[in-house]
């Protein structure tokens, strides 16, 4: 059982990564992000707070988002879980450790995913996603092979997020810089802090998750 973080700024790869994993390994990716997606379009009370909050950019508060983890925890049987978006606080990192010791499991090893804010502009405003199979592509560095249909599905929906634009993106990075990036010094402690050059191409940072994984890595 190999249970792993992917840590990382907005744009950082982390989606792409985790889907390469489960392709590849059989992993189970535990999104929160695509989690609170799910919940905006549920027609609830909780689902329109979570937007409004989603498209300005902030933080969704620890009690959710570490509730639904929770929920999956206790659910998902798996083979290993790749966490992607979470923990995002030091709360959210308390309660997991937390939660897999409850499950009797341990957390292997937290992927820091580095790369440099210059990047993810270009990164989050190209992005586009299938809203069938959730395959995520780039209009420069990862379009379809046909324009507008899924090379994974053939589905013809594609979707761009609401919270991927300029002004969202500064407050998410900012929210990244002070409640998550402390993550880092938090993991480096626990001795389970790998780091990957997250510029360069995408089979390249594949490679060297997978050295990690392996435990190949230098
Ligand atoms: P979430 O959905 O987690 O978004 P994020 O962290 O902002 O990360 P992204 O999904 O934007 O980027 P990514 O790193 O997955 O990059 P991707 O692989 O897609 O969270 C959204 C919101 O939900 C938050 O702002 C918050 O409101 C809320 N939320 C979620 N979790 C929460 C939590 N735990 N606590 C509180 N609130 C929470 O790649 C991006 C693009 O770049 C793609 O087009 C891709 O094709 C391209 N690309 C990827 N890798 C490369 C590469 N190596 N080279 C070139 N292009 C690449």
């Amino acid at each position: 059982m190999t249970n792993i973080i992917l840590l990382g700024p907005p744009g950082a790869g982390k989606g792409t990564q985790a889907r390469k994993l489960v392709e590849e390994r059989g992993m189970v990716q535990l999104s929160t992000g695509d989690m609170l997606r799910e919940a905006k379009t549920s027609g609830t009370e909780m689902g329109r707070r979570v937007a409004e909050v989603m498209d300005r950019g902030q933080l969704v508060t620890d009690e959710i988002v570490i509730g639904l983890i929770e929920e999956k925890l206790n659910t998902v049987q798996a083979s290993g879980f790749i966490f992607d978006g979470f923990p995002r606080t030091l709360a959210q990192a308390d309660a997991l450790g937390e939660l897999l010791a409850k499950n009797g499991q341990t957390l292997d090893a937290v992927i820091e995913m580095r790369v440099d804010d210059a990047a993810l502009v270009a990164r989050i405003t190209g992005r586009y996603t299938c809203g069938n199979c959730g395959e995520v592509y780039h209009d420069e560095t990862k379009p379809t092979k046909v324009a507008g249909v899924c090379d994974v599905c053939g589905s013809h929906d594609m979707k761009r997020r609401a919270d991927d634009n300029e002004d969202s993106l500064k407050t998410r990075l900012m929210e990244y810089y002070k409640k998550t990036s402390p993550l880092i010094g938090y993991y480096y402690h626990a001795r389970k802090l790998f780091t990957v050059d997250g510029l360069a191409e995408i089979d390249a940072v594949a490679a060297a998750v997978a050295a990690i994984l392996d435990g190949k890595a230098e």
